[in-house]
């Protein structure tokens, strides 16, 4: 059984993760957490399973980390713990300089600490179990794209904001550690994600919640910046093949081929309200959508060429955009209404 580290996994990739490897491996995760406001308190505190163990704790603090790599000896890693929201790196960069640059160096010396001798010698109990880290990131470290074009692997990296910055550096720093010490780290680098326990600040829960509210529902710009979109548990399922499949310093894209543009995800969230859950007075929710001040600094455009995840490691995406949003939607009406 192996001894699985998962940083920030009471967030919404992290717990979403959990939740994939304790139904598709047999062996014994740790979540890690700060838990900060973006945590899920509920996972964290009332999700239970035997092979789940639950530590509270800050990937900044140094000799916590170097002592916790020690006491349970993981041999795995996927590390998501991060500030993940570009409009706070915006507001309140030192954080997000903080946790995902100083964070991710404290796991990566950890890690190199615990596995290895020296510079590219394993110490010899994991030789033989070929540990790995896996850093979890962004596509946004690529910077924007106009209307044409794809990040591949190969995109020279041009981050715009704080946030992106910030997950840049990191992804250097997992890179060094690859090619000084040959620790076993890999890299994924994943457009944006929907479904359950999004933190109620992103896109797709502002729109149900705000909509469900009779508020405005507020759209930055004149909404034509395009995401694209990848169901939570297709970006689990790609994490999984890469820390299980992927060699040693390689990186991957990881991406949906959802291109949507923000109004139109607005739109089509406010359509199926209209079907579900029709509003009192007849009119659509569509009616609730509002433009508001364009964020500082906005990409316009992300867009990911996932064929070396397709054609290395044989991943596709099993959700279509349809299928993934209709139950996105019912599982934030079912939090929304209780
Ligand atoms: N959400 C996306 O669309 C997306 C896309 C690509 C990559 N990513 C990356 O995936 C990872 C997870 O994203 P998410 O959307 O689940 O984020 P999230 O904000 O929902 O969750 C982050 C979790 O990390 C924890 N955390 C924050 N600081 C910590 C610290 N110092 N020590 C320990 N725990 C800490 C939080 O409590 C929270 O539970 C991030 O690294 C993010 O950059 C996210």
């Amino acid at each position: 059984m192996h001894k699985i580290l998962v940083t920030g996994g009471a967030g919404f990739i992290g717990s979403n993760l959990i939740e994939y490897l304790l139904n598709n491996t047999s062996d014994h995760i740790y979540n890690l957490d700060k838990l900060t406001y973006a945590a899920d308190l509920d996972f964290a505190h009332n999700y239970h399973h035997d092979r789940l163990t639950f530590i509270k704790g800050d990937i900044c603090d140094t000799a916590f980390i170097q002592h916790l790599f020690q006491e349970h000896q993981f041999d795995k890693v996927y590390h998501l713990a991060a500030e993940s929201h570009v409009d706070n790196s915006i507001e309140n960069p030192q954080v997000f300089i903080e946790t995902n640059v100083n964070g991710t160096f404290n796991l990566l010396h950890a890690a190199y600490h615990l596995w290895m001798e020296q510079p590219r010698v394993f110490k010899p109990d994991f030789k033989t179990m070929q540990p790995r880290f896996l850093h979890i990131s962004t596509d946004e470290v690529y910077g924007s794209l106009e209307d044409d074009g794809f990040f591949t692997e190969k995109t020279p990296y041009a981050p715009s904001s704080p946030y992106s910055a910030s997950k840049a550096s990191s992804d250097h720093l997992v890179m060094s550690y690859v090619h000084t010490y040959g620790l076993p780290a890999v890299i994924t680098n994943c457009s944006n994600n929907y479904g359950p326990r999004q933190h109620d600040e992103k896109l797709i829960p502002v729109v149900i919640r705000k909509a469900l509210s009779g508020e405005p529902i507020p759209i930055y710009g004149d909404g034509r910046n395009v995401r694209d979109w990848l169901y939570v548990t297709d970006h689990c399922q790609a994490l999984h093949t890469v820390l299980e499949n992927a060699s040693i310093g390689e990186n991957y894209n990881v991406g949906g081929k959802n291109e949507i543009r923000n109004i139109d995800i607005a739109n089509h969230i406010c359509e199926i309200l209209d079907t579900v859950m029709p509003r009192k007075d007849g009119q659509p929710y569509a009616a609730q959508i509002t433009y508001v001040k364009d964020r500082p600094g906005h990409d316009y455009r992300y867009a990911i060429d996932p064929s070396k995840i397709e054609k290395d490691l044989q991943w596709q995406p099993a959700e279509t955009f349809k299928s993934g949003i209709k139950k996105t939607v019912e599982w934030y009406l079912k939090k929304y209404n209780s």
